[in-house]
């Protein structure tokens, strides 16, 4: 990384991302399909360079939320199965058929549409079935889950390969009740449609706290986005699995968010720095620029809190701007101009974690890496 042009970049581990994805086969064993969830540039990690990762080593399938991510990732070369777990506008369903992705369906618009595409390219389309078990977000209700899967079978070129729903609270807390009601709502769904023979390859469910702490949510896939970059779900997810399971199963985080110096300058005490004259320095201060702002997804939340550099904590000084954080390092004495600076990630016996970074800016992991701008370099290491 040292004659790197860039200002700031993400370093992704290769070896975290593979031991995740190890970690995952061991847990739910050779015969369920492995799907991580690359939507969102794969959770910020770079959605070509996490895919293929993923794929390398020993992933099945892909899920993204949207049709251009399927079309990145073939055109990147990459064959697996994808998953699309989004809407697909119904003017985009004849691409989506013509890169051979699945279809998450719950609208009889887009059976109609994808069935007359489909003919038209000589195709039979591979849909998944949202089930409505309590999320209330996407799906289809039980009441209408017979005749919908009728229709899909009547129009033709279509296959219901599988049958999908997705858990409303299943990581935001310890008690599991409801997300053991929604899997009785999701074995009801299947045993109707069976009774009613419709037969369906492949049942899912299981997102990453799901698929940690109970082995009866994995069925024939498991889609699991937070994990497989080695972050927990939540703090609930993690209690309950030392609580409940406690058998070995370990995380390994592959983010790490860099910047360099940009300046270094000596401010006098009683001086103000940034905007609104937010902080007003106590004593005379050595002070770094760093080149990151919150349009690069440093959430301007974090302002009282610290970066690393040479292993040592560096204190914001004043609002995060736009495309500028100032860094108090005049206990850094060796801070030099270009310097390295972590602003997420290890440096030294220090760490900055995902959650760490989530707490500062009142958010939580998902959205921290989520969010640091799909423009930054996403390196492999
Ligand atoms: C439908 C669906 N499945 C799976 C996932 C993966 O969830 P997690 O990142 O908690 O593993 C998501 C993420 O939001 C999702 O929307």
């Amino acid at each position: 990384m040292e004659d790197m042009k860039e200002l700031t970049w993400v370093e992704i581990s290769e070896k975290a991302l593979k031991a995740n994805v190890a970690q995952f086969r061991k847990l739910i064993g050779n015969d369920k399909l492995l799907c991580p969830c690359v939507k969102a540039n794969a959770y910020g990690h770079g959605l070509v360079e996490a895919s293929r990762i993923f794929l390398e080593s020993g992933a099945d399938w892909l899920s993204v939320n949207a049709v251009y991510e399927a079309r990145i990732l073939r055109e990147a070369g990459l064959t697996s199965p994808i998953l699309i777990l989004g809407y697909v506008p119904l003017s985009s369903l004849k691409e989506g058929l013509e890169l051979d992705t699945r279809f998450t369906v719950y609208n009889y618009e887009t059976i109609d549409r994808l069935s007359e595409e489909a003919r038209k390219l000589g195709k039979t389309a591979k849909v998944h079935i949202k089930a409505e078990t309590g999320n209330n977000r996407q799906g289809v209700l039980s009441e209408d889950l017979l005749s919908f899967a009728r229709h899909i079978q009547e129009v033709g070129n279509i296959e219901i390969e599988g049958l999908s729903t997705h858990f409303a609270n299943i990581e935001d807390t310890t008690d599991h009740s409801y997300a053991m009601i929604q899997i009785e709502r999701f074995l009801q769904a299947d045993q109707l449609l069976k009774d009613n023979g419709i037969t369906v390859k492949i049942k899912h469910c299981a997102n990453s706290a799901a698929t940690i702490l109970f082995p009866k949510t994995h069925f024939d896939m498991v889609r699991v986005g937070i994990a497989s970059y080695g972050m927990w779900p939540s703090k609930e997810t993690y209690v309950s699995y030392l609580q409940e399971r406690n058998s070995g199963f370990e995380l390994t985080p592959a983010f790490t968010w860099k910047a360099k110096i940009a300046q270094i300058k000596n401010v006098p005490a009683g001086e103000f720095i940034g905007y609104g004259c937010a902080f007003k320095t106590t004593h005379d201060t050595k002070l770094a620029i760093i080149p990151v702002g919150y349009y690069d997804g440093y959430d301007r939340g974090i302002s009282n809190n610290y970066v690393l550099i040479h292993g040592k904590r560096a204190f914001l000084r004043g609002r995060v701007c736009m495309n500028m954080i100032m860094v108090d390092v005049t206990d850094i004495p060796e801070a030099r101009l270009e310097d390295t600076v972590t602003l997420m990630g290890v440096d030294g016996e220090e760490t900055i974690t995902a959650e760490q970074f989530g707490t500062w800016a009142g958010t939580i992991n998902y959205e921290v890496t989520t969010r640091v701008n799909d423009r930054i370099l996403r390196a492999v290491v």
